[in-house]
């Protein structure tokens, strides 16, 4: 029998407990959520027309040049020259892996150009993979002169094609410079201009997130310093926002994306909003001076650390600062007067060593004494259980860091025997952030399942003993979040997307599962008198929410057997005769979810019934289920 005690709360959920980790990893933001269709539309790529063809109707009639002015525009420098003597002739742009496009929405197209030598018409089309036009429209320059100007049109798709390409033929005698080529589609996230994939954000907001880290993960160490995440470039205009290189389009990459670059079109601006519209914390992770250890290993020395330090800094005047202060300012300059709220963020990602240290020491005095209440996030490596995570974690905790992020990717078994592993961690000062983790059947990172349900059912088991612990492990994301199918560098993800639709994996559906029933404390959950770490197959752990009045029983069943279990709901609480429970199942271990089947593996809903205090449950074969039981 297992004894659940609800009357005794053991410890406190903190309320963004259960997050996401968000990168731009797997074309998760270019190419993905944010909702740009046009691959290198500044002409910033390391080659200037990647992405973009030329084809001439007429040889030889028209010229186009990709012009550099590095020395006036540095964020910008290069834009496309069309000088048409009187010739046809058109650019293509191959999109993100093609362009979705869905038949009926509109899609707007916008573009910064100047005019030396008026007459040259755009004529836009969208082209299906036999070159038919599938929706249309013009654009011609109003403005003329040395000044750039921005104009908009707008036109709609007439079939639906997830690989379409985007053509613009150049028609008329004339000189014009273009830049910012940009095609969105009409539905974006709020309907905001230039803003991010409606489909995308859903699955988010439905998770209901305690909190999203951004901007990753890898990125914002860089291969090294100089393309190291700097959040001042992805602020304001977008044409001023100078691109890099993604960390993951390096031969580091398990599968390198030769085309894979930051826009910073979804910069630390439109993070923050995205944290606030879905009702999460923001939890911003910045370079502490070092790049990545497994690339380059460049640091800042220390007498340059100041920059770097001054940049959390002003993040955080950015974030809460009030409008007369100069980044609170900027904040209010860009549309949010109001504070965002910011309570805390990570110095570094990965990072490890005396070097680490030593610059964390720098950041860590300089943002206590500025901002005593932000709490600070210090890394612990890559190794969960290595000598290095113990020496790094030892000298963490004698600092009283506020929260260690671990990290963990590895078998499933890993998670069923470490379901217990923070029942005897220390409870001091320091908490723990379980900042990624995922299940991977092998240690290269690019498993080729995709979140089977053998992987979502072990992080399951694991939760529970995260859950358990929730007074030491405060807050917990699963990584990577998104992966486009046909450019993804590194797997299990817990999204997967094409440009046209997305799915949620079983481990999306765990995920959720944890964080819209979090409860508000935790309470005993007992076989007898032990924690359920592997019993007989059975992990568990148990909940009170205070608000919405229900006890919440999380339960896993690793095993190949169904199971009967019998609880004892002790207490005085006066629990109702009748709850639900949601369950997850599948006999096949390997089952995975699909663009053909998004929900083969996803909960389950029925109703229970409570005997007095009493309830006895049928577990299916590798299942994990959340019984809710409404009281008075
Ligand atoms: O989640 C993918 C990568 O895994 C992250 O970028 C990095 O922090 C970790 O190594």
């Amino acid at each position: 029998v297992i004894k659940v005690k609800i009357d005794q709360p053991i410890a406190k959920v903190q309320p963004n407990m259960w997050g996401v980790f968000f990168e731009d990893i797997n074309f998760g933001a270019d190419g993905g959520i944010y909702a740009e269709l046009i691959k290198n539309r500044s002409f910033e790529f390391t080659k200037p027309l990647m992405g973009w063809t030329i084809q001439r109707k007429k040889a030889n009639e028209g010229e186009i040049l990709v012009v550099n002015r590095k020395d006036i525009n540095a964020s910008n420098p290069r834009y496309l020259q069309i000088n048409n003597e009187n010739g046809v002739f058109s650019i293509i742009n191959e999109g993100f892996k093609g362009i979705g496009v869905k038949k009926g929405l509109k899609y707007n197209f916008s573009v910064m150009y100047r005019q030396l030598a008026p007459g040259v018409k755009l004529h836009l089309q969208l082209l299906n993979a036999s070159d038919q036009v599938i929706g249309e429209g013009n654009l011609s320059p109003e403005k003329t002169g040395e000044e750039w100007s921005k104009q908009s049109a707008g036109f709609t798709a007439t079939e639906t094609d997830p690989k379409a390409k985007f053509a613009i033929v150049f028609e008329g005698k004339g000189k014009i410079d273009l830049d910012m080529i940009s095609l969105f589609p009409g539905d974006t996230w709020q309907n905001r201009p230039q803003g991010l994939r409606a489909d995308m954000v859903q699955l988010l907001a439905d998770m209901k997130p305690g909190f999203i880290r951004f901007p990753g993960g890898c990125i914002v160490e860089g291969t090294d310093l100089a393309n190291r995440y700097q959040w001042k470039n992805t602020i304001g205009p977008i044409e001023d926002r100078k691109m890099i290189i993604n960390r993951w389009n390096t031969e580091f990459a398990h599968r390198a994306a030769p085309d894979y670059f930051q826009s910073f079109g979804l910069g630390f601006f439109e993070y923050f909003q995205l944290a606030e519209d879905i009702g999460s914390d923001a939890l911003p992770i910045l370079n502490c001076g070092m790049a990545c250890q497994f690339n380059s290993g460049e640091v800042a020395s220390l007498d340059e650390l100041d920059p770097y330090v001054q940049d959390a800094l002003d993040l955080i005047e950015f974030a809460n600062g009030d409008v007369s202060t100069k980044w609170g300012k900027m904040r209010a300059d860009l549309g949010h007067p109001k504070p965002f709220n910011l309570k805390m963020m990570g110095v570094g990602n990965e990072n490890w060593g005396p070097q680490y240290l030593e610059r964390l020491a720098i950041f860590t005095k300089a943002i206590k004494a500025k901002y005593p209440d932000i709490k600070l996030i210090n890394s612990s490596g890559t190794d969960p259980e290595g000598d290095r995570f113990n020496l790094l974690n030892t000298s963490l905790r004698e600092t009283k860091a506020d929260f260690i992020d671990e990290h963990y990717y590895r078998p499933a078994d890993w998670f069923l025997k470490n379901a217990g592993r923070y029942d005897n961690y220390p409870r001091n000062d320091t908490k723990v952030f379980v900042g990624e983790y995922a299940v991977h059947a092998d240690k290269n990172y690019v498993g080729s399942n995709r979140n089977n349900w053998q992987s979502a059912l072990a992080s399951a088991s694991l939760m529970t003993g995260l859950e358990r612990n929730a007074d030491v492990v405060q807050m917990a994301s699963y990584a990577p979040l998104f992966a486009h199918i046909d450019a993804w560098q590194w797997a299990p993800d817990m999204i997967w997307v094409d440009n046209l639709q997305s799915y949620g994996t079983p481990d999306y559906y765990v995920q959720k599962l944890f964080s819209t029933n979090k409860g508000t404390d935790v309470v005993s959950i007992t076989l007898d008198g032990k924690n359920i770490i592997g019993q007989d197959g059975l992990y568990a752990s148990s909940v009170l929410d205070a608000g919405k009045k229900e006890l919440i029983i999380k339960i896993s069943n690793s095993s190949d057997q169904p199971k009967v279990v019998d609880f004892d709901l002790e207490g005085k609480t006066k629990l109702k005769n009748k709850g639900t429970v949601e369950e997850l199942a599948d006999a096949n271990l390997n089952q995975l979810n699909s663009f053909a089947n998004p929900e083969a593996v996803s909960p389950k809903k029925s109703v229970v019934k409570i005997n007095g205090k009493k309830l006895t449950a049928s577990l299916k074969p590798y299942s994990f289920s959340v019984f809710k039981i409404p009281f008075n």
